[in-house]
């Protein structure tokens, strides 16, 4: 596909809420009419073979500006606040976006990554209870990562997550936090907070989890778990919130302590107002 054409292609991951598909089909003929109608271009709804409740959004933009007149159109936005209410959205090509370019060179490198790439994910049966300096049992080793798609419900993103905390370098504040990112296939990745001397250069959890999945080509993310040992759930923190919507859109956020699990909430709910490439 030429260059031209391809910057004016978005896709974008939905996973419908159950019980919503009716609705959602609703609203993506609504929307696809809508399209038609003003002259912005095609809409296409893919519905996963093997995921029910899984669909692939194509949009085919008319152009650059007919994408964008779209993004701006309040009729659009009624549509597309009414989508959030039943489903996740995670935009995994946006044709749109400035900078294409970067983003378009980034895509053709991940088209050519290892299709079972995965890193940081190590699922020990048990770490309940693992202390810093203490021995790692033969059955508490990492088992290697698994693929959700290949073995469903397996996946325990807050154990994930929970261990992941253990590696957490919180010199100066002690409050250790650990996360886990789900990547759209499955695929987990983990982070913990690294402070630093020069305070500001302290990183979150949810950040080093996010760009570790970003610089090993993963673009299409479902959720998040993030895990503090305090009894109030730690949300993520204003930065790492805005960092999550630029690359993972509508993630699910599974919030736990160490021996709990203290809530679920969509981003758009924590970011209700977000600035991104959409209002460059
Ligand atoms: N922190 C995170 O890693 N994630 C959050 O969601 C909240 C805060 C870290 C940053 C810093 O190292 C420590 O927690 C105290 O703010």
């Amino acid at each position: 596909m030429a260059d031209s054409d391809r910057s004016r292609l978005s896709v974008a991951l939905i996973d419908v809420t159950e019980n919503h598909t009716a609705d959602f089909l609703a609203l993506a003929r609504d929307f696809e009419k809508l399209l038609a109608r003003k002259g912005y271009g095609r809409a296409e709804m893919i519905r996963d073979e093997a995921q029910p409740l899984r669909f692939y959004a194509v949009r085919h933009w008319t152009d650059a500006a007919s994408a964008q007149a779209c993004h701006a159109d309040p009729e659009v936005q009624k549509l597309t606040a009414r989508l959030f209410q039943i489903a996740r959205v995670t935009h995994v090509v946006n044709g749109v976006r400035r900078l294409d370019s970067m983003r378009l060179l980034l895509d053709s490198q991940r088209s050519s990554v290892e299709a079972d790439r995965r890193a940081g994910f190590d699922r020990r049966v048990k770490d309940v209870g693992h202390h810093a300096g203490e021995r790692r049992t033969r059955r508490d080793r990492r088992l290697g990562p698994r693929r959700l798609r290949d073995r469903p419900g397996e996946i325990d993103l807050i154990g994930a997550a929970r261990r992941a905390r253990e590696n957490a370098d919180a010199a100066f504040s002690q409050f250790k936090v650990g996360a886990a990112l789900e990547a759209a296939d499955g695929t987990v990745f983990t982070g913990c907070n690294i402070e630093n001397a020069s305070y500001g250069l302290t990183i979150c959890a949810e950040r080093v989890a996010i760009y570790k999945a970003l610089s090993e080509g993963h673009r299409a993310f479902t959720r998040i778990a993030i895990v503090a040992d305090t009894a109030m759930p730690t949300p993520p923190c204003g930065a790492c919130r805005q960092v999550l919507w630029e690359f993972g859109g509508n993630l699910e956020i599974q919030l736990a302590n160490l021996t709990e699990e203290r809530g679920k909430h969509r981003l758009k709910d924590l970011l209700p107002h977000p600035f991104d490439a959409r209002l460059l």
